[in-house]
């Protein structure tokens, strides 16, 4: 049973300069409310109440002014800074107090998850005993991912970064679930070509292992990339069209919360009433009205 999880909120966020300049891109909105709540509300809904935030050390404060603790959402926020982005195996071995010796789910702040079958696809991964879960997702262009390949019976055969002649149309997403013997194994990792200790290599040992899981995204849920101004919009513009359709949030920690039972419907209406006036604070305060009910 993973427990932790370690929301990566670092980063230079270059390709979105001069917008993130003074600003992490994780604290950009999406649509209406920033981009940092849809990550972690995928790590709420995998129950996960313990969770790391890893950021720059100019950004952090930041972070902390819009999470807090966390006891607003009956969780546990704590924090720790990347001083370089050195990369996102990184973040395991900068975890490793956090982590003490337990499992990890990982996932990358800028990455938005939505589908209804995510959360049993989250559960599987959760209840493995050992080994590591990636998330497969098709996409027209994989060049600018790690790339999963399958044999013809299913399993996954081969995972690479970035390919210039990728094999397969299946990107690995910002969501990794790691038992705990992750936090050995990023100790062995050396800095690819570019600099970095990189999440494939990671994922290539538990493959090679034979304990690499690949749970496949279904054409019925969605994974953005944020990646670019154009990314960014897109993104920004399907949550709107979703939540306008439905009168639902996507990505809403208080949601996930009241759901999980970690905050009551007084606890909901409280922080409904620190937004103000907001579309924000009234989705909350509907939803714990209809919870009152
Ligand atoms: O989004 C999924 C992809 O993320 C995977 O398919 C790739 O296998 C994985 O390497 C990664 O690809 P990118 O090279 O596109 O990741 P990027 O450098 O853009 O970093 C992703 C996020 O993680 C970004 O918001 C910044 C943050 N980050 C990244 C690194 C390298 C950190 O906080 N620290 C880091 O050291």
């Amino acid at each position: 049973m993973i427990r932790k999880g370690i929301l990566l909120a670092g980063g230079t966020g270059s390709r979105l300069w001069p917008i993130t300049r003074a600003i992490s891109k994780q604290l950009l909105p999406l649509y209406n409310k920033p981009m940092v709540y849809y990550p972690l509300s995928v790590l709420m809904s995998a129950g996960i109440q313990d969770v790391l935030v890893i950021n720059t050390p100019d950004e952090q404060a930041l972070f902390k002014t819009l999470l807090g603790d966390g006891s607003q959402w009956g969780m546990r926020l704590v924090y720790a800074v990347q001083p370089r982005p050195e990369g996102i195996a990184q973040a395991i071995v900068i975890a490793a107090d956090f982590l003490a010796g337990e499992g990890c789910c990982l996932i990358l702040g800028d990455n938005v998850f939505y589908g209804e079958g995510l959360q049993g696809q989250l559960q599987r991964a959760e209840a493995l005993p050992n080994g590591a879960t990636v998330f497969a997702y098709r996409v027209a262009e994989p060049r600018a991912y790690g790339v999963v390949t399958f044999d013809a019976s299913g399993p996954a055969v081969d995972i690479e970064e970035k390919p210039a002649h990728p094999k397969s149309n299946f990107a690995v997403t910002g969501l990794y679930f790691y038992d705990c013997g992750a936090t050995k194994i990023v100790q062995t990792i050396q800095p690819s070509a570019r600099g970095e200790l990189e999440i494939t290599t990671l994922n290539q040992r538990y493959l090679h292992d034979g304990t690499l899981h690949v749970e496949v995204l279904g054409r019925g849920s969605a994974w953005m990339d944020t990646g670019t101004p154009d990314d960014l919009l897109g993104a920004a513009n399907f949550i709107h069209a979703i939540e306008h359709r439905q009168g639902l949030m996507v990505g809403c920690p208080e949601e996930w919360a009241l759901r999980n039972g970690w905050i009551n419907h007084d606890q909901l209406r409280s922080s409904a009433d620190k937004l103000g006036k907001t579309t924000y604070s009234a989705y909350l305060r509907t939803l714990a009205d209809e919870a009152h009910e």
